[in-house]
């Protein structure tokens, strides 16, 4: 049913139509916008612009809508341009001619913005909820090995050794920020557009303010203009997810190379891998690979609104029904990857042997040698050069530094005595690294009761707005 064609003497042309037409994916704002007509019922009726006995059926219709929308009794269909029209016919088809009363006072300018934050809203909680889910599983996976030595590296080479726990623990952190960005961003999201108009506010008696509270917003905008074109909410979510994208990529990226033979750290459960229709033997950590892969999608829709915002004339041109399918798309990514990452983070085996046997290799203990004489007094330059000529005397005869004799030592220089020995072992080097953030037992102990600390806020954080966003759309 058209919301408009009062001054048209022609119908769309079926390619006009087409073109238009959103209901197809706007649909999934039904219930936001049927909670949302209901806080602007509430308005018009206590100004007295609605007689109780209009405004009661239309309340009892909408509650009806809203029940038939979610048991899918209630769809859009083939002659339906958007979600709002959809949703104006099912009230007309209960009411006659007072299921139009609502469009009184609001425009489906404030109306789809308003729709799509509290949308927004709603999904990017349970965004949170669900990086929380795989936060716990890294925090447990890395408590798991909390004393297993492994190689670090720094340009994909044998760097020093590290806790492997160390190595997966790093992921919680660019996970938190996520959540950080997330809680930042529903400060600026909670801001009403409804009221705003077409443009330009109302000449009616509204209360923005009133409304914004009805819907759980904490203010209303504060230029009406601003409030239909404004989507920085859009974006700036766009952009959440393309960095919790972006983790959950360098998450993948590590579990295929760790899960190589030439690697053969990490063994991925068999519920996680995939295996292949030609080589009988294969086992393949798609997961991993759709983890990585999905992080293009994020970045393009992320590219795509700014692009479609860039230059873009004030209050609401059709150009801004382009924000919701990026919108959709990432939102739905970010939730069909995380609880399949947070699977696979939970379920792989790591091979504590191999790791440990591989932690020295690569002369990964040489920064051992220059601290040891960096504490005799040497000069860090002088320091990494003798233990640099350490390397290259290994190298030359196949052995490792500790292999070294006493005399070899003092050649290269006068303050390396046979003790040094004592610091050349994979131990010592990780019980030495106690800065904090470092990789010794006592700071990675620190570390995990920090990150589950941040993760309990959250949790706790989240799972009340869950809460209070679900009463509101229940009210
Ligand atoms: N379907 C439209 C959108 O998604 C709704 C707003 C239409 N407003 C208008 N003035 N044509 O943006």
């Amino acid at each position: 049913m058209a919301l408009w064609g009062g001054r048209f003497s022609e119908t769309p042309a079926d390619a006009v139509f087409a073109l238009s037409r959103s209901v197809h994916f706007d649909w999934r704002l039904a219930p936001y916008d049927l909670r949302s007509s209901l806080a602007h019922l509430a308005v018009l009726q206590s100004s007295g612009l609605l007689e109780d006995s209009v405004a009661e059926p239309i309340r009892g219709a909408l509650n009806e809508l809203i029940s038939e929308v979610a048991a899918g009794r209630f769809v859009a269909n083939e002659t339906d341009e958007d979600v709002h029209s959809a949703l104006e016919r099912g009230l007309t088809e209960k009411l006659g001619a007072i299921g139009g009363s609502l469009r009184a006072g609001r425009s489906r300018n404030d109306q789809v913005a308003t729709d799509l934050r509290l949308y927004a809203i709603d999904h990017m909680i349970e965004v949170a909820q669900q990086i929380l889910a795989l936060q716990s599983a890294l925090i447990a996976k890395a408590s798991e090995y909390g004393d297993a030595p492994a190689p670090g590296f720094t340009h994909l080479q044998h760097a020093q050794p590290v806790l492997f726990g160390h190595e997966i623990a790093k992921h919680v952190q660019g996970f938190s920020r996520d959540l950080d960005r997330i809680h930042d961003w529903l400060d600026r999201a909670l801001v009403s557009p409804l009221g705003s108009g077409a443009l330009a506010g109302s000449s009616l008696p509204l209360s923005p303010e009133v409304t914004a509270k009805n819907l759980g917003f904490t203010s209303s905008a504060a230029n009406s203009i601003d409030g239909v074109s404004d989507r920085d909410f859009v974006a700036e979510a766009l952009f959440t997810l393309s960095m919790v994208g972006i983790h959950l990529s360098r998450i993948g990226e590590e579990w295929c190379i760790w899960a190589t033979t030439e690697f053969g750290w990490a063994k991925v459960a068999d519920a996680y891998s995939t295996g292949s229709s030609i080589m009988p033997q294969k086992k393949n950590p798609d997961m991993a690979e759709l983890a990585r892969g999905k992080a293009g999608r994020l970045v393009g829709n992320l590219t795509g609104v700014l692009t479609m915002l860039k230059g873009l004339p004030f209050a609401y041109n059709r150009d801004l029904q382009e924000d919701k399918e990026p919108l959709f798309d990432s939102i739905d990514t970010v939730l069909l990857v995380l609880p399949a990452v947070t699977g696979m983070v939970a379920t792989t085996d790591f091979d504590r042997e191999k790791m440990a046997l591989a932690a020295p290799l690569g002369f990964s203990l040489a920064t051992e040698i220059a601290d040891y004489l960096v504490q005799a007094k040497v000069p860090f330059a002088h320091a990494h050069e003798a233990a640099g000529k350490c390397v290259a005397m290994c190298e030359a005869s196949g052995r490792q530094l500790h292999q070294l004799t006493d005399e070899e030592f003092a050649s290269i220089h006068p303050s390396l005595k046979g003790d040094v020995r004592d610091v050349l072992t994979v131990h010592g080097a990780l019980e030495s690294r106690t800065t904090v953030g470092g990789t010794s037992p006592s700071s990675f102990k620190q570390q995990i009761k920090e990150s589950t600390a941040i993760t309990a806020a959250y949790s706790k954080e989240f799972t009340d707005k869950a809460k209070a966003f679900s009463e509101m759309m229940g009210a």
